[in-house]
């Protein structure tokens, strides 16, 4: 599978590159970058970070945008993922330098080198999709799908708007030109990634493994373990990697629900909420394969495998 990743690393970011990296059926064109749950330059070297350590350092890194659409005061995830983004260890910075262009032309060109075998997975905010698609809207033609780690379906949202999650919120006016302009999408909504959280204590028992993707995320993601032991009542949510099994391994999606799915832009409590059709009232054509049951096996099986950690 060709694919494309659109992402702000963050700690959960890392886990479902690491998965990508481990599966041999995936050929990364390329990363591109967008400031989300810090800023863009610490994602960016965040990227970095992580194509040095996996061996990748060819693996092109596009930095893009640094700020939603609409600029604004967006409060970022730097409370869960560190002020760095991986979890304020001191990491040393990578050797490797960031590519140009910017990730929205970057991605538009290799639609072009690979029409209609590209997939797409954003991990967080829609901003670089979006000018993308501003900029030619025929990308939505020559991608092969689109899975996206966003929403929250039932309006249980993990934001100061209260019904919406982090990565349409961040940027909502993208979502909503990217979820009325784009191709239809697959979703990996919050809601789902609640109901197939991680025991920590399981988690814990992998990243007590000495193999240096273990070691690398046992150190990044102490903060966030730390949190969700708090507030998490034990169970970890590493989202983005979920959306990553369900990119990567079609049968783990035991259940889904097809759509129309549309952004709220203007609510005071619900900006960047999800607003799914249920009983298709709107007319408006389905958009949207909405995840709603994992194969929580499969998961965990890759996300072992990421780690490098055999399975037993
Ligand atoms: C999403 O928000 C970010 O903090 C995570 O990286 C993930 O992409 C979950 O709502
Ligand atoms: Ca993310």
């Amino acid at each position: 599978m060709k694919l494309w990743i659109d992402t702000d690393p963050g700690v959960d970011d890392a886990l479902a590159l690491l998965m990508a990296f481990a599966d041999p059926d995936v050929e990364l064109v390329g990363l591109g970058i967008v400031g989300g749950n810090v800023g863009l330059p610490a994602c960016t070297a965040n990227a970095l970070k992580l194509c040095e350590l996996a061996g990748r350092p060819l693996l092109p890194v596009h930095p893009g945008a640094d700020s939603p659409l609409l600029p604004r005061q967006a409060d970022d995830a730097a409370h869960w993922h560190g002020r760095d983004g991986f979890g304020d260890v001191g990491l040393r910075p990578a050797r490797l330098r960031p590519a140009a262009p910017h990730a929205a032309l970057a991605l538009i060109e290799a639609s072009h080198r690979h029409p209609g075998e590209l997939h797409l997975l954003t991990l967080g905010p829609l901003t670089n999709v979006a000018l993308a698609l501003a900029l030619d809207p025929g990308l939505a033609g020559r991608l092969a799908g689109w899975t996206c780690m966003g929403g929250a379906i039932g309006a249980r949202g993990n934001t100061e708007y209260l019904a919406a999650e982090f990565n349409l919120a961040f940027d909502a006016e993208a979502a909503a030109l990217c979820f009325a302009r784009g191709p239809s999408l697959t979703l990996v909504d919050w809601e789902l990634v609640l109901r197939h959280g991680l025991d920590l204590d399981e988690v814990d028992r992998w990243l007590a493994g000495e193999t240096v993707p273990a070691r690398f995320y046992r150190a990044i993601s102490r903060i966030t373990r730390d949190r969700h032991r708090g507030e998490g009542a034990g169970r970890f949510t590493p989202a983005d990697a979920l959306a990553m099994t369900v990119l990567l391994q079609p049968n783990a999606v035991l259940e889904s629900v097809t759509r129309p799915v549309s952004i709220e832009t203007a609510g005071a409590l619900a900006r960047g909420q999800t607003v799914v059709d249920w009983s298709r009232r709107s007319g408006r054509p389905d958009n949207a394969r909405i995840v709603t049951v994992i194969d929580e096996g499969a998961h965990r099986r890759r996300l072992r495998r990421a780690l490098g950690l055999h399975d037993g």
